[in-house]
């Protein structure tokens, strides 16, 4: 079992994250919890910055906000230098409430509304991703409307399959995702672009789908696209300025995970797509990526109390804990699987074989599918490891049950950036007649 970031067993035999013992952050904050290693996202960061990086390709590293998006991470973010990626208008409200700088907000989505366009004009952000044919047509009208120009990439659909779950694949012919470089349409959509008065067309953006454990499916998918740029320059003559690679580089979520390297991966992706480029006589695009998962997804944690077990007539083990599908959404969604602590007894020897479900009326409510602990006890603490990607940013308030907390914690302080919902919050936005 792999220990991330800051993590560590302390002399109490107690699980230790951001220099603070686990049990304290569950005695001061309550559980459920979502504990964030501030050290480990700023690292991760970092690891990019530095490794996306050469001599004579302008580069930029954009942080997929949908895998976790608070002002505090907007905040964050900026600090280290990335740039944004929203996909709603809740992000982009975050974003700007966070003073992320606009320009380097880039906005995507598959069916932007006109109101959230019209944010996204009004604030000027950097680059509006236009999915569609559809979007196009409505953006330009209301880029017209504003007397505003702004800058757009196109989404584009390279057809390459990477090996990850169905449901966070995006390229495969039927996705919903961008146009198909495949489809003959596609060479008039860039025209209309590129003479637009309204949008100024800076490029191409495609992303080949997440949790991806396969570099070959990025070199594939680049030279396809980088084969097309030049497709593009030769029947309608028209240069693509930037080129946006997207995410989905893979985190280990158990020990059978094995993610690409990145800072070796990054150093070839760049010297390939320079191969590519030059050997086709083109200019070099600016070039972005955008991670999300791999710059939070090991640095969280979920703390649960463990509230009791229960030996089944058919034989099963199970653990109850004090959250569930609510907080926890992905083993139920993809099958996912995840590993843990007994945070307040880590070293104990593990002598069975457990699954752990929470509160949600569903049988499908599954945190831990199978997991071997010490025989646990009513009270005990248990840390989820890997749960800094997709958990918050899925989390809902199914069976009414109370979004939890978020904690990020550093050099041995915690610091509450989102609070615990309250039985208050969730009747807010109602009325009874
Ligand atoms: N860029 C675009 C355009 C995306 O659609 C995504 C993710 C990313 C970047 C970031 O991908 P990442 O580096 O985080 O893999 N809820 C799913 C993941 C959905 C990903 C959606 N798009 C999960 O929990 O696995």
């Amino acid at each position: 079992m792999k220990l991330f970031g800051t993590m560590r067993i302390n002399e109490k035999n107690h699980l230790e994250i951001g220099g603070i013992d686990t049990t304290e952050l569950a005695k001061h904050f309550g559980t459920p919890l979502y504990v964030m290693d501030e050290t480990l996202i700023r690292n991760n960061c970092r690891l990019f910055q530095s490794n996306f990086r050469k001599e004579g390709i302008q580069t930029e590293v954009v942080y997929a906000s949908k895998a976790f998006c608070t002002l505090y991470m907007c905040r964050l973010i900026h600090e280290e230098g990335l740039a944004l990626d929203v996909v709603s208008g809740g992000e982009l409200y975050t974003a700007l409430k966070a003073g992320f700088p606009t320009n380097r907000i880039y906005f995507h989505g598959n069916n932007k509304s006109d109101d959230e366009l019209k944010m996204a004009i009004d604030a000027s952000i950097g680059r509006i991703i236009i999915d569609n044919q559809d979007e196009m047509q409505r953006l330009e009208a209301l880029c017209g409307l504003y007397k505003k120009r702004m800058d757009v990439l196109l989404r584009i659909n390279p057809g390459i399959e990477a090996h990850t779950h169905e449901y966070i694949s995006t390229t495969h012919n039927d996705s919903k995702f961008g146009e198909s470089i495949f489809n003959p349409t596609i060479y008039g959509l860039i025209q209309r672009l590129a003479t637009s008065p309204y949008l100024n067309f800076r490029g191409l953006h495609y992303h080949i789908g997440s949790q991806i454990f396969d570099e070959s499916a990025y070199f594939r998918s680049v030279e396809v696209v980088i084969t097309f740029i030049k497709t593009i320059k030769q029947n309608i003559g028209i240069d693509i300025e930037e080129l946006n690679l997207g995410g989905g580089f893979g985190i280990s979520y158990t020990d059978t995970d094995d993610p690409i390297d990145l800072s070796s991966f990054l150093k070839r992706y760049l010297d390939y797509i320079e191969h590519l480029v030059s050997s086709l006589g083109l200019a070099m695009p600016k070039l972005y990526i955008e991670p999300g998962r791999a710059i939070v997804g090991n640095a969280g944690i979920t703390l649960y109390t463990i509230g009791s077990t229960k030996r089944t007539y058919g034989g099963k083990h199970y653990i109850f804990v004090d959250g569930g599908l609510h907080d926890h959404l992905r083993t139920a969604l993809y099958g996912a699987d995840y590993t843990g602590i007994l945070a307040n007894r880590a070293r104990d020897e593990r002598i069975n074989s457990f699954t752990v479900t929470g509160k949600s009326c569903e049988s499908g409510d599954l945190i831990i599918k199978s997991i071997q602990l010490p025989l646990p006890e009513r009270g005990d603490l248990l840390a989820v490891f890997s749960t800094g990607a997709y958990h918050y940013s899925m989390a809902s308030n199914y069976n009414r049950m109370l979004r939890p907390a978020v904690v990020f914690v550093k050099d041995g302080q915690a610091k509450l950036v989102v609070k615990r919902e309250t039985y208050d919050d969730l009747i807010r936005n109602e009325r009874m007649e």
